[in-house]
């Protein structure tokens, strides 16, 4: 189990929704395991005990029709089996999906092919990664802007389905410090399996940190090649999607990136967030991402440093 827990994040569960989904799994596991090995054993002996022998020509076996007793032990058997999983199931679901009403923490809006994280408390937007306080539970609404989408961290909780026109909110809560691999886990289009995010659980006081740092406004650039590429990002129209706290508001079609260079991953997950990876995308993003919402401005090599260093300032 130890291997498995290292390579299949559903067994590594960091959170408790996501340890009783485990704990079902694995008692299942076993039911079946056993089930299986009878079925198995006993079709095995029946193939052996009552193999014809060598040459000869197989007489007809005795026909029997109908036995009360086993029937009764073969339906009863399985019906207890399922009785006893039902129960376990009711369990698990209260355990990994409990009642989430009120006033969300956290409101996280789907896109094709990236999440919109706000935290409403803090008035402030993200993108794509999800800061959480390790042990305690935050309550977290879920939206899609265009299609059906589903969020899910294996490592944390259950899977659930973002439908547009229809919210829903989730409990979700992790019990160590790391930082836990989101995915959107329906397919939305093209480019779903780049629709990635992080969740990173930190103890209270870097939460608190995270979020008041997040909250600030992003600073006018300084520096000749920043200034020039704030200019550029103003003259190419970037501004008209991507918000910049401070500087700019936009129409929200696109990821916020007042704290952009803070954060881990670029474009939902298909590049680290370096320097070299940034110039790659800004270079040609349908090359990275084919399909997704940012076209090719085809910017020369010093357009694409000046906006570089602009958008490396937004700490
Ligand atoms: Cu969004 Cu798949």
């Amino acid at each position: 189990m130890s291997s498995l827990r290292q390579y299949v994040p559903t067994f590594a569960p960091h959170g408790p929704g996501a340890a009783a989904i485990e704990h079902l799994f694995v008692i299942v596991l076993i039911i079946c395991a056993v089930i299986f090995a009878i079925v198995t054993g006993l079709v095995g002996y029946s193939i052996w005990k009552f193999r014809a022998p060598p040459g000869a020509d197989p007489p007809e076996p005795p026909q029997r029709f109908g036995n009360r007793r086993l029937e009764i032990i073969w339906t009863a058997i399985p019906l207890a089996t399922v009785g006893v999983i039902f129960g376990l199931m009711l369990g698990t679901m209260q355990a990994s999906s409990p009642p989430a009403g009120g006033r969300p923490d956290l409101v996280v809006r789907a896109h094709q092919w990236w999440w919109e994280v706000i935290y409403p408390e803090s008035g402030f937007e993200t993108a794509n990664e999800i800061h959480l306080p390790v042990g305690r539970t935050l309550t977290v609404r879920l939206e899609s802007a265009d299609v059906i989408h589903d969020f899910w961290v294996p490592e944390l909780g259950r899977k659930i389905d973002m439908t547009p026109g229809h919210p829903v909110q989730i409990k979700l809560r992790a019990d160590t410090p790391g930082v836990y691999g989101g995915t959107c886990a329906e397919f939305c289009g093209a480019e779903h399996p780049w629709m990635r995010f992080q969740v990173v659980a930190q103890p209270a006081a870097a939460y608190v940190a995270w979020l008041r740092h997040e909250a600030e406004r992003a600073a006018p650039p300084t520096g000749a090649a920043a200034v020039a590429g704030w200019a550029l990002f103003q003259r190419d129209t970037c501004i008209t999607c991507h918000a910049v706290a401070g500087m700019g508001d936009a129409a929200r079609v696109a990821p916020d990136l007042t704290h952009f260079a803070s954060r881990r991953e670029l474009g939902a997950g298909v590049l680290t967030n370096t320097p070299a990876h940034l110039a790659r995308w800004l270079a040609d993003p349908q090359a990275v991402k084919p399909g997704c919402l940012m076209p090719d401005y085809h910017l020369t090599s010093p357009e694409v440093r000046k906006l570089s260093a602009f958008l490396e300032t937004l700490r």
